[in-house]
C-alpha cells in the first residue's frame, strides 16, 4: 500500500457532502486494479459519521448493501478506536471491494500502537469495540503495521443467496 495522503492539504473538508454523487470527491485508490473509495477525515468523534456514509454509499453502488448494517457498526468501532486511541489530526478511512461479495473497512492511523483484543467485564464501559468487530467480522481482521502508524481492517462477506 502506497503511503496514504494524510497531508492536511489532501484532506477532504471535514464535513463533505456524502451520496453517491458525492463519491465523486472520495479518492478511488485502485492501486490493485480492485474498487476502492478512501478519505482522509478529522480525527475527531463527528468523523465518524462521514466515515458510516462513505461505506454506506460504496456499497450501494457496488450491490452489497446486505452487509451495510454490519458495515456501519464496524466502521464506526474502527474510527472510534482511532480518535481515541491514536494520534495526530487526521485518519484516513477505506473502503474496498476484496472480492465479488467480500468488503474490507479499513481505518489507517499515526500510532503504531496496535489493536488489543480484550476481556472486558461485566461491569466496564469500554473495551468491547474490537470484541464486537471480532463477532461481527467472524475474526477477520487486523492490524497491518506501516512505518508512519498502522491500517486496521476488517472483512466483511455477504452470503450469496
Ligand atoms: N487505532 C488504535 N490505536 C491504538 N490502540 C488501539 C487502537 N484501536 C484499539 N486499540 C487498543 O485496543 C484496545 C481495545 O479496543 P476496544 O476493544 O475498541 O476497546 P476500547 O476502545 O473501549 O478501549 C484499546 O483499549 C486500545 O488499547
Ligand atoms: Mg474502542
Amino acid at each position: 500500500m502506497p503511503e496514504p495522503a494524510f497531508a492536511a492539504g489532501t484532506a477532504t473538508s471535514a464535513r463533505p457532502l456524502m451520496n453517491r454523487v458525492g463519491l465523486a470527491i472520495a479518492e478511488a485508490t485502485a492501486d490493485d486494479g480492485r474498487p476502492a473509495y478512501s478519505m482522509s477525515l478529522p480525527r475527531i468523534a463527528e468523523s465518524a459519521c462521514d466515515a458510516r456514509l462513505l461505506t454506506s454509499s460504496a456499497l450501494g453502488v457496488w450491490g452489497l448493501g446486505g452487509v451495510e448494517d454490519e458495515a456501519r457498526l464496524v466502521i464506526t468501532e474502527l474510527m472510534s478506536n482511532a480518535v481515541t486511541h491514536a494520534r495526530r489530526d487526521y485518519v484516513r478511512v477505506s473502503v474496498m471491494r476484496r472480492d465479488l461479495l467480500v468488503v474490507r473497512l479499513a481505518v489507517a492511523d499515526f500510532s503504531r500502537d496496535l489493536p488489543r483484543l480484550r476481556a472486558a467485564g461485566a461491569e466496564e464501559e469500554r473495551g468491547r469495540g474490537l470484541a464486537i468487530v471480532e463477532a461481527v467480522t467472524a475474526g477477520r481482521w487486523g492490524a497491518e503495521p506501516r512505518r508512519w502508524g498502522k491500517q486496521v481492517w476488517a472483512d466483511l462477506e455477504m452470503s450469496d443467496e
